[in-house]
């Protein structure tokens, strides 16, 4: 999250060619959650986030700039389908979810920098009960009971006091041969509480936080079924960890902190959205398409939605919407939802210069996963740069003649271009494959040539 715009864009340009601007934008944005956090109080609150609209054709990088910020910044980050959702009463999601949806998100990160926070205690906790259950295996250690059995008398003295000393004695023995691994092999037998909870499915329209709730009760009553498990202890010490580290953990403090982490950093990315544009003539499914847009409108305006965790305020939530718009334009969008996308960037076509990057400037760019696919046959892969440059060539000429798919085309024309090879490779180990531009144009010329055929196979 402490990342520069410049440190941003910079991580973009790793897996993304080009689009300056959104890359720009998008980082602008992300930073911008950081600095209103240090502002203070009065002036915090009047801080609400510029929400942005990427717009652009089919296939030049919208969705993929969202995929690669989301891995990027330690908010909450959840990407959407603005189709996916229907009005309310409509038979699909409704637009609410996406907020819970948030929270589980931020619920993630919360836990687990919780864990590693209690970690430490949970080993030094694990390890106890591992000592314990191997001194006494006969006995059956409840994984919630943390006593020890000192009240043995010990049987040549009789003395309480000498058999605590010798308890305690075995129990460093143990431990330390615990810690050296020694052992990792022996099994230990200890019950485990689980809960046999259905799972509810119901998929009623509108019915998407019911389900929760009547999941949340039937975890309730759901009976605990004690299940005897046998494990060696080196399996046993992660799963004893596990449980420490919950029990460790502050239910409700871990879910107070993921609302407000939600309510302050998070950011939802609503793709498609140039989809619930309605046409002029209202019919059935524009119908609901409208009533998509008005449902979305209070959640990006800021409302108060509920979740099992608690009621979350999306007034500081960071929406960033993507779309195509290439039958329809922003524009025919409800005003009132246009103006809560106030930064609009345009993504640019990509030519073919923009392709060849593409193909191996990347990290993992396409030239380099096919090298990876064959090196596990043990056949190397070469692309020379005329190879390269000609793939490009067709790629952008296919898509001028045909329909243009954006960075797309590059996926069908590579699998074409490469399907013998796939086939063949196992056949022919430790060989090596040059493809350079009269290998490319041998494969997909005919095929490029015959508008015709190009429109089913590349
Ligand atoms: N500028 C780019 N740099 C690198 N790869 C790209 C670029 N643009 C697109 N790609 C690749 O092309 C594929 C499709 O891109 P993406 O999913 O981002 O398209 P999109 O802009 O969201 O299109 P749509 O409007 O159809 O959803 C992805 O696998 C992506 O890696
Ligand atoms: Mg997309």
């Amino acid at each position: 999250m402490e990342l520069t715009p410049r440190e941003i864009t910079a991580e973009l340009d790793k897996h993304i060619v080009g689009q300056h601007n959104a890359k720009r934008s998008v980082a602008v944005a992300v930073r911008n959650r950081w600095r209103r956090q240090r502002v203070e109080e009065p002036m915090r609150k009047e801080i609400s986030p510029k929400n942005i609209m990427m717009i652009g054709p089919t296939g030049v990088g919208k969705t993929e700039i969202a995929r690669r910020l989301a891995t990027l910044t330690g908010a909450p980050f959840i990407k959407v389908e603005a189709t996916k959702y229907t009005e309310v009463g409509y038979y699909g999601r409704d637009v609410e979810s996406m907020i819970r949806e948030l929270v589980e998100n931020a619920l993630g990160i919360i836990r687990s920098s919780e864990r590693e926070r209690v970690r430490q205690e949970a080993v030094q906790r694990a390890e106890d009960r591992l000592v314990d259950m191997l001194l006494s295996p006969s006995k059956e250690v409840d994984l919630r009971d943390n006593e020890t059995s000192t009240d043995d008398y010990d049987a040549v003295s009789g003395d309480r006091t000498v058999a605590f000393l010798k308890h305690q004695r075995n129990r460093e023995k143990i431990r330390e041969m615990l810690r050296e691994g020694l052992m990792d092999g022996r099994t230990v037998t200890f019950t485990t509480a689980t809960k046999a909870v259905p799972m509810v499915m119901t998929n009623l329209p509108g019915m998407d936080s019911m389900e929760k709730d009547l999941q949340e009760t039937l975890e309730m009553i759901a009976p605990v079924s004690k299940t005897k498990r046998m494990m060696t202890v080196k399996e046993a010490r992660d799963y004893i960890i596990e449980q420490e580290c919950d029990m460790l953990i502050n239910k409700e403090k871990t879910q107070a902190a993921a609302i407000e982490l939600a309510e302050n950093l998070g950011i939802i990315f609503i793709d498609e959205i140039d989809k619930i544009v309605a046409s002029e003539k209202q019919h059935g499914a524009d119908v609901s398409r409208q009533g998509v847009q008005r449902d979305l409108l209070p959640i990006v305006e800021g409302t108060t939605v509920q979740t099992k965790y608690g009621y979350v305020k999306t007034d500081h939530v960071l929406f960033i919407a993507a779309g195509a718009f290439h039958r329809s334009k922003p524009s025919e969008l409800m005003p009132e939802l246009q103006g809560r996308f106030p930064i609009r960037v345009e993504l640019t076509g990509l030519n073919k210069e923009d392709f060849v990057r593409i193909l191996t400037e990347p990290d993992g760019s396409l030239t380099k996963q096919y090298q990876a696919l064959m090196q596990t046959e043990d056949v190397e892969l070469v692309f020379e740069d005329d190879g390269i440059d000609m793939l490009a060539e067709y790629a952008f000429k296919v898509n001028q003649q045909t329909q243009n798919i954006g960075a797309r085309r590059l996926y069908t024309i590579m699998e074409h271009l490469l399907e013998e090879l796939s086939f063949n490779a196992p056949d022919n180990p430790k060989s090596k494959v040059v493809i350079d531009a009269e290998y490319v144009r041998s494969r997909i010329e005919d095929v490029s040539k015959d508008e015709d055929l190009s429109k089913f196979i590349l």
